[in-house]
């Protein structure tokens, strides 16, 4: 086998001496307060089922989707998928890509020119992170969820813009690794009274809020108001894949130049006709009984946070995801073990993918966790941390 670089091996060494080495973890039958099914989307039967009946009644069967979307893959329920988004999500245009990853990548390499600027919160997700990086833009960070900072960030550089440079202010409507929400509406009202436009993504918000799942910004009356969400259908939608929402133009633009769609096969006609089943299935009120579920389960957790003085170690969120904050990666993963050794699956979010010192536990939430599976594991926790 060829030789390993030692350069290389030693990135490896540095990650175990900051205890932050990252490992596939096995497949286990703990308590799920990790994966990302918020709604158990991603294990209904009725859903697979329709899927089912789906391809079977396809007119072009095919296994796989036999191409980038440009050339061979565009198989017809791509075009039923983007209709019935477009229709749900009340926008102009939605455009599927292979990932959230992929959407991201692809939005922020190629549609911010060279001259633009891009504002972001500085807890974005690591894939807008990359495309950004791959973008011509000049960007700048602001403090998170911090309206003031972005104010005084714009004005540090306002006097530097030409004429036709475009802004454009990134945000999550839902953070994945904190999931608190910014104010929305003042970044609405930013953006419009400063012209720049708005993009979120909404990965952790879509099937969590909204009519039918639409997403936040859809719940908050806001959807119109920005130029691009993204949506991904890993999360709450359990299966794969991710859409840009926004208008005509930008579809049109981003089928020319985005990269992570023009260079890559399409998803199988199995993993679209899944999007839809999943989407039938929020639209025909059963997805709504899971969705008021979660709810429940989001307030029996916050109250039971309350009922044992947890709540100032826990990052304040109204979502799916439930953060507290334990510092140090030796301390978080300690404690993340111990509740795996009692039946719950806790993640430890370790540093550098959040910042050093705000390390933490990431407790998902679902609509079949029960009421017991909240009291035991909050109370397990609150014996082994100290409650603030
Ligand atoms: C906020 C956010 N955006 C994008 C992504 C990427 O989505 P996907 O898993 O579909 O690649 C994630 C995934 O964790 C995310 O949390």
């Amino acid at each position: 086998m060829a030789h390993f670089p030692k350069k290389l091996t030693a990135k490896i060494e540095k990650r175990h001496q900051d205890d932050a080495l990252r490992i596939l973890p096995s497949v286990g039958q703990l308590v799920d307060f990790s994966s990302n099914d918020y709604l158990g989307f991603a294990r209904e039967k009725t859903i697979s089922d329709t899927t089912f009946r789906y391809l079977t009644s396809s007119t072009a069967p095919r296994n796989g989707a036999t191409g980038s979307r440009l050339i061979s893959g565009n198989h017809e329920f791509y075009e039923q998928l983007e209709r019935t988004l477009v229709q749900v999500h009340g926008s102009e245009a939605a455009l599927v890509f292979n990932s959230g990853y992929d959407a991201n990548l692809g939005f922020f390499a190629s549609v911010p020119q060279r001259g633009d600027v891009i504002l972001y919160d500085e807890l974005i997700h690591a894939s807008i992170r990359d495309g950004i990086q791959m973008s011509n833009a000049n960007n700048f960070k602001f403090a998170h969820n911090n309206i003031e900072d972005l104010q005084d960030t714009f004005d540090r550089i306002r006097s530097k813009l030409i004429e036709d440079t475009v802004i454009y202010i990134v945000t999550e409507s839902v953070f994945s690794m904190d999931g608190d929400t910014p104010d929305l509406q003042a970044l609405v009202d930013f953006s419009s009274e400063n012209g720049c436009h708005l993009v979120v993504d909404e990965a952790h918000a879509v099937g969590v809020f909204g009519t039918n799942g639409a997403g936040l910004l859809q719940e908050l009356g806001l959807a119109e108001k920005v130029f691009a969400r993204i949506i991904t259908f890993g999360k709450a939608f359990g299966c794969h894949g991710a859409a840009i929402l926004g208008s005509n133009g930008l579809k049109e633009y981003l089928v020319n130049f985005a990269r992570s769609l023009v260079y890559t096969t399409g998803l199988p006609p199995h993993s679209v006709s899944t999007i839809l089943a999943a989407y039938d299935f929020m639209g025909a009120g059963e997805g709504h009984g899971k969705k008021e579920h979660l709810h429940a389960t989001i307030q029996k957790f916050k109250g039971e946070l309350l009922n044992f003085q947890l709540q100032a170690v826990f990052i304040p969120s109204n979502s799916a995801i439930h953060c507290c904050l334990v510092p140090g990666n030796q301390q978080v993963k300690q404690v993340a073990q111990k509740l795996q050794e009692k039946g719950f699956n806790v993640k430890p979010i370790l540093s550098p993918t959040v910042p050093k010192g705000r390390e933490r536990l990431r407790f998902c939430l679902h609509s079949y966790n029960t009421d017991t599976e909240i009291l035991e594991v909050v109370s397990l926790l609150s014996h082994l941390i100290p409650s603030a």
